[in-house]
Parts: C-alpha cells; structure tokens; sequence
C-alpha cells in the first residue's frame, strides 16, 4: 500500500435530533480500496459527504494529500481530485448523458455549448469504459443501471484520485458489476484510492484491501480484509451475531388469491400466467431486464395491459390504474424509492398517511390525526425506523431508512397482496431480516406475497416458490427447497432461440 491520501480525525456532525458523526476518524491510503460499512444509519454517506464537501463537518480535522483543509467546498474538493458517486443517483433527468457528465464544466465551439463536442467525449469516456449507452440519450429514459453507469463514467471523467462510491451495485446486473470491478482494479493500479460503501457483504473479497466499520455514528475498527471474515465484520457492524439470515417461516398454501392469465403488456410482458396462494410467499427471480419489474407494473396499473385477465379471489376483476389495484387489495412496493415509491420533500408521516387517507380520514374528510399517529407509529416501530422523528422529510433518511417507509406504508391497508420489487436493495443485513420478518408477518396473516429480488440467496432463502423469468416470458416455475442456484438460473437464461 502506499502513502495516506485521506486522513479525517475527530469528526463529528449533527443534523436536528441526531448525531449522525460521534468522533469519527478515517483514513485512505493511495492504490488501495477501503470498504466503508456499518448498518442502515451508521454514517457512511454522511461521513463521505463531508470529504467531498457536500455537508460541512461541525469539527475535527480533514488532510487530503498531507494538505489540512478546515471547510471544505465542493469545488475545493474537486480540485484536491475526489470524486462522489451519490448512493441516491443525483442527475438531470431531462438533460442528456452528456450533458449531465459535463454539468458545470461544458464544453464550448466558437463561444457557443457545443453538444457534439460534449457527446464526442463522452463517448470516448463510455467507450474506454466499455459501457454502451448513447450519450445523446435523455437520462430520464435510461434504466437505473444505465444512470449509475453514467454516474460512474462522469466521476471518472473529472480525473479523481480519490474515488467515493456510495453503494455503486445496487442496482448494477452482475455483467456491469464485474465490468465495474475491472474499471476498479485499473483505478487502484494507477494509484488511485477508492472509497467503497456497500451492503453487499459476499462482494467485498473481490475487491476489498481494508474495511473500516461504523455503527450509530461512532468508528468502530478498521482492519485489512484478509484478516477478517464476513461473520466478524457482520459482528462489528451490528453489536451481535447475526444467526439467522433468512428466517423462512413454515407455512401452508391456502386458496387461490391472485390469478394472471396469458398477460401481455410491451415487449417484456408476453403471455405471462401466474398464481399467487394465500399465505405463500412466490419469489419472481431472473436476470436484471428479464421483465419482472415489467409484470409487477402491469398487474398494479401503472403500465397499460394489451390483453390478459386478472383474478382476484375467484372473480375477473379490472386494473386500469394503481387505484383500481390499492382499492382491490393489490399493493406494489415498488423498486425505484426515490422516483416512485417516496415523496422525499414530505415528512415521514405525510409519506406513511397520504396512501392511507381513506383509512384516516373521518367522514367530513378530514383527518383524525389520533388514527394517523396510530398508523406511523405501527410503521415506525415494526420496521425499526432509524429517525429522530416522524415530522423528518423523508429525503433527509439515510438510503435503507427510506426503504423501510416504502414498505412500511402498505402495512397499514388490509390487502389481499402484496408485491416487492427489489424491497432490500441498500439495505444492511439486520434491517433485511426485519423486511423477511415483515413478509413472514404478511404470509402468516393469509396474505399472498410476491416478491422480485436478483439476489439469488435471498430468492432462496425467503420465498416457498420461485417462478423465473426470462426475456419478458415465464420459463420455469420451482418450489424454493427442492431447487438450487444452478436450476434458477438455467430457467433465466432459456432465451427464446427464435427470437434470437
Ligand atoms: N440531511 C440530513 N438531515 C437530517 N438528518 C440526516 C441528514 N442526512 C443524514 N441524516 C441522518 O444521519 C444519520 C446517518 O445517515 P447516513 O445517510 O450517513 O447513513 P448511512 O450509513 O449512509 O446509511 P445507509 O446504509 O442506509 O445509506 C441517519 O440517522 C440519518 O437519518
Ligand atoms: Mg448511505
């Protein structure tokens, strides 16, 4: 390794009625990757934000490059060679790829903006990336695999030296994830020191040199990764060992519930046929782009359907929208938090009450503000919501706290089922066993639960049931112990050989 490239001593922030930083210290050497982990909460965005200006620490002492800095900008930052890819994708979304990867430093042709100048070196960065998107794009059409790409490739571009990645694979297929870990790798032989910050524990031996482990806010050890174990780091991160993963709840098949009959909707939806059962929890698996997504969005409304039935205890019953689908009893937590599933600029409370309002309002229409306490509180402490209060904007959680109101809204709808797409993605490993805790509440209460993950052992670990798709089209269909990893994934790939 070489010399200390970051050195942060004593760092302490508060926001309103939380220490998020108590004391913490920090270092980075150059050529290496730190992994930077703790639970949900712990202060990892926060403390990296504070490195790359973003927020201004309240004290302690910062040296980048042996060079002290006291407040530091974004743009002081910038110059002293840290880049920050955001763990909630922070872009324009009506702009282009281009011009979001040279906001704030666009290129110009006879004192004019010149797109194709922007666009030409974009595509010479994309392309030495070997990730193929259109720099012309708009990024709001691009999927959110697409954007972290562009968020990488636009962090790349600035020439940093100290690369932060806030949860970088959330969201990435496995193919982009291994192209991201070669883009690493190359960064770290050129010196470069990166910052990585994940929940996803089994990827760290790929990658890792150090981890450093936060818990409330406080330094808890930092230590080279080969020293240590995923069972240990586990350990530190959360206070106590963790026994069980994934706490698979005995369950008994009811009676049908939700039936989708020869479902077609686009190209990624063709001719889907699925049962969901009283009290059994279906785990829709497949590769990222397989359709899932797709199919929750058609069943809920938000997508139109070409053609196909929707059951509902034993009766064709019509969703044209999501309100048909909440007013049936079909509710969608959906994958993508910030655009679809949370009102960032509203309160915690206002985020749990507004899907519920039937529920609390009286019948002037008022709401019966004791029914809304009642109802955030139920949220709050089943899901173990890291905040200082519910009257906190949503947008001001950290990113597995936010997951946790997502989920936590429907919980309050007596609904027939329930459907998550992706629902632990950015979220630590204790806080996952609260969410498996919260769909084996569902199941035991007879409710059918569907819920679409690309983690294998998660599929796996929680559903009675996998039904696996691949290029918009059911392929196979497994109970979950008498399956492997191998079988799930043969189905996934069955890539129709007509289509090519
Ligand atoms: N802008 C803000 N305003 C108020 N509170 C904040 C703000 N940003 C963070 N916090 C609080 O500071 C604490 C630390 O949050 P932070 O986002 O750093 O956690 P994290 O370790 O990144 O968690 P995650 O793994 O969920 O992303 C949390 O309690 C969070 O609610
Ligand atoms: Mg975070």
């Amino acid at each position: 390794m070489g010399e200390t490239i970051v050195s942060m001593q004593s760092i302490n922030k508060s926001f309103p009625g939380v220490k998020a930083l108590d004391n913490v210290r920090f270092e980075l050497e150059s050529g290496e990757v730190m992994a930077l982990l703790g639970e949900n909460g712990a202060g990892k965005s926060t403390l990296v934000k504070i490195l790359s200006g973003v927020y201004a620490r309240d004290s302690g002492t910062m040296e980048i490059f042996g060079k002290p800095y006291g407040d530091l900008s974004p743009k002081q930052a910038q110059a002293a060679g840290i880049a920050i890819i955001h763990q909630e994708l922070n872009m324009c979304r009506h702009l282009t790829v281009a011009e979001n990867m040279f906001l704030g430093r666009e290129k110009t042709q006879y004192g004019v903006l010149s797109n194709a100048v922007m666009e030409q070196e974009a595509q010479k960065i994309l392309s030495e990336l070997k990730i193929e998107i259109d720099p012309a794009q708009v990024v709001g059409d691009l999927t959110i695999s697409k954007q972290q790409m562009v968020e990488i490739a636009k962090a790349l571009s600035v020439n940093a030296r100290i690369l932060v990645m806030d949860e970088p694979t959330s969201s990435l297929t496995s193919k982009e994830i291994d192209d991201l870990f070669r883009i690493i790798r190359a960064l770290k032989e050129s010196g470069c020191g990166i910052i990585y910050i994940s929940h996803r524990l089994e990827e760290l031996q790929y990658i890792a040199d150090r981890v450093t482990i936060m818990r409330d806010g406080q330094y808890v050890a930092s230590m080279r990764f080969k020293d240590t174990n995923v069972n240990e780091i586990i350990t530190h991160m959360v206070g106590r060992e963790i026994k069980e993963k994934f706490p698979r709840l005995p369950g008994k098949r009811g009676k049908e519930v939700l039936t989708v009959k020869n479902l077609n909707a686009g190209r990624m939806v063709r001719n889907v046929n699925l049962t969901l059962y009283e009290g059994e929890v279906v785990g829709l698996a497949g590769l990222v782009g397989a359709g899932r997504t797709e199919t929750t969005r058609a069943i809920f409304g938000i997508d139109p359907k070409e053609s196909g039935e929707i059951w509902l205890d034993g009766r064709q019953i019509k969703i044209t929208c999501p309100r048909d689908a909440i007013k049936a009893g079909v509710v969608l937590a959906p994958e993508d938090r910030k655009k679809d599933g949370l009102c960032t600029k509203l309160s915690i409370r206002h985020n749990l009450a507004l899907p519920n309002l039937d529920l609390i309002c009286g019948s002037a229409g008022v709401v019966n503000r004791k029914k809304e306490d009642a109802l955030c509180e139920k949220a709050m402490s089943s899901l173990s919501v890291k905040a200082s209060g519910v009257e906190t904007d949503a947008g001001n959680l950290s990113g597995g706290n936010q997951q946790k109101i997502v989920v936590g809204k429907w919980l309050a709808r007596n609904s027939r089922v329930v459907i998550f797409d992706e629902p632990t993605r950015g979220i630590d490993v204790a806080a996952k066993v609260e969410i498996y805790n919260i769909i084996n509440t569902l199941k035991s209460q007879g409710i059918a639960v569907m819920i679409v993950s690309s983690e294998m052992p998660e599929v796996l670990g929680i559903s009675d049931r996998i039904v696996v798709m691949c290029d918009g089209r059911v392929t196979g269909e497994v109970m979950a112990d008498e399956t492997s990893q191998s079988e799930i994934l043969t189905y996934a790939t069955r890539f129709d050989s007509k289509a090519g």
